[in-house]
């Protein structure tokens, strides 16, 4: 099984970014920890960060034509904006699960709504870095879930 977790705009500043708000573990640490779990389940990983809108979603689409299953996204502040990130993970159908690091619904209005999280299977946020691992486990148990129910 093939895994993309693709993170949006800043979050190449984790571990600086307000660290009181994102934590001080850096992206390269969350993709190693990531590394470790990705390896207890048996599944590929491969990541990219992207400050740009239309490279998340010529990502997206890639990940379609590379044969990936699903996808961990952090579309960070695109979430509130993006209707082409919404609309690239809708129509690639692959199963997404959506992370922030924050508790967006805690904050200020502009983040409470995201744009992306309808076409995802599910949303995690507020647990911080951890919530990354959540995020991978619960997408990998979907994809296994799916695939035993589809041969069932
Ligand atoms: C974020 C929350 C977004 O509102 C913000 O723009 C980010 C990070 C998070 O992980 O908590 O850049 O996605």
């Amino acid at each position: 099984m093939k895994i993309l977790v693709l993170n949006g705009p800043n979050l190449q500043l984790l571990g600086r970014r307000k660290v009181e708000v994102y934590g001080v573990v850096p992206l390269h640490e969350i993709e190693a920890r990531l590394r470790v779990v990705a390896s207890e389940l048996g599944v590929e990983l491969s990541f990219m960060q992207s400050n740009h809108e239309g490279v998340i979603v010529d990502a997206i689409a890639q990940a379609l034509a590379d044969g990936v299953d699903g996808l961990v996204i952090n579309p960070a502040a695109y979430t509130h904006t993006s209707v082409a990130i919404r609309d690239a993970i809708e129509g690639v159908r692959l199963p997404a699960v959506e992370i922030h690091l924050s508790n967006i619904h805690a904050r200020e209005g502009f983040r409470h709504d995201s744009l992306t999280a309808p076409v995802c299977i599910g949303q995690i946020a507020g647990l911080g870095a951890d919530g990354y691992e959540w995020a991978l486990r619960a997408l990998v148990r979907y994809i296994n879930n799916k695939t035993t129910k589809a041969q069932g």
